[in-house]
């Protein structure tokens, strides 16, 4: 991976706030992309080489949300990407259909990441694209919110298999055949820090993602392979729901910089810790809030 300039991103604090307002969330999602991506989708710019050319990047959990975004980040830096999903090939398509409408990279694999034979199958489809893979983020999560008191079992089964096991078994296929000097870069959650009511058990399993990735960066530093996790607080509007809505009103209100994150805020952080700029940053936790703790 080569060092380069990016172009400048738009699209100020005050657009997306005003986007955010009148609820146009489709718009928002594109006019960011177009914004801030759009440029570097096109190709060679005039400062040389992208920073992420010939990088293969799995993006687990990319059909949707801050997958969808980060994909298309790494896309706009030069990385062929590859689009996982687990149920969802429709938006998986669209996500793939759009970084390519722009001169990008993608190919769409389908992979639950709690099963340890689709993870295999996912680095081997993933390894012949371009020989080996470089980068993996680890960003396929579930998250059940409801008090301690009330929350089933089944549903904390399922956060476990898909946030622990599902990291584990993706960082355990990076830790073997990872290209020396890559990236992995697993998504957890602000809440590991505040744990807010609810979020207690999903919290929990975003906790062990972090440990994991210490861990991990221990163990691949000798071959020049960093791990980090970067850790988003509410990042609507993808997937809020009512029950969520107070406790992103109160965030947003206790956010310093005065309004929620979007997927693009979290993708922009994952491109830098993707690059070489990010070479000595490992073992870390990024957190990403806006200054919300
Ligand atoms: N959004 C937030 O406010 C927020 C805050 C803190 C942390 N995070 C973390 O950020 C990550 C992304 O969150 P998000 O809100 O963007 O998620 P999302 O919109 O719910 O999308 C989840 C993505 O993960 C995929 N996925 C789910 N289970 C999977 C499995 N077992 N195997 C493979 N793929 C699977 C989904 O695929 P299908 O489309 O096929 O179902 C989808 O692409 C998660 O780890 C989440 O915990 C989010």
């Amino acid at each position: 991976m080569s060092r380069a300039l990016k172009p400048v991103s738009a699209g100020s604090p005050a657009v997306i706030l005003a986007a955010y307002q009148q609820g146009a969330a489709t718009r928002l999602t594109l006019q960011n992309m177009e914004t801030t991506n759009l440029g570097n989708l096109n190709g060679m710019g005039e400062f040389g080489p992208r920073p992420l050319d010939g990088a293969t990047a799995i993006i687990t959990g990319a059909s949707r949300g801050i997958g969808r975004a980060i994909a298309l980040r790494l896309a706009s830096d030069g990385a062929h990407v590859v689009v996982n999903y687990r149920s969802n090939a429709e938006a998986a398509q669209a996500t793939v259909s759009t970084i390519e409408s722009h001169g990008g990279l993608a190919t769409p694999l389908q992979g639950d990441v709690s099963s340890s034979e689709d993870v295999e199958r996912l680095f081997d489809d993933a390894e012949k694209i371009n020989g080996g893979v470089d980068i993996l983020v680890a960003n396929a999560g579930l998250v059940v919110l409801a008090p301690l008191g009330e929350l089933d079992e089944a549903d904390v089964d399922r956060m476990i298999a898909t946030n622990l096991k599902g990291t584990f078994l993706v960082m355990r296929q990076a830790a073997r055949r990872l290209r020396d000097g890559g990236r992995v870069i697993a998504i957890s959650g602000e809440a590991t820090r505040s744990a807010p009511a609810g979020f207690g058990a999903a919290a929990g399993t975003k906790a062990a993602v972090e440990a994991m990735a210490v861990a991990l960066s221990k163990e691949v530093g000798p071959r020049r392979i960093t791990v980090n996790s970067v850790l988003p607080g509410v990042t609507p509007p993808e997937r809020i729901t009512p029950q969520m809505q107070p406790h992103v009103d109160a965030v947003v209100a206790a956010t310093p910089l005065g309004r929620a994150g979007t997927p693009h805020d979290i993708a922009d952080v994952v491109g830098f810790l993707a690059s070489d700029d990010a070479r000595w940053i490992t073992g870390q936790t990024i957190v990403a809030t806006g200054g919300a703790v």
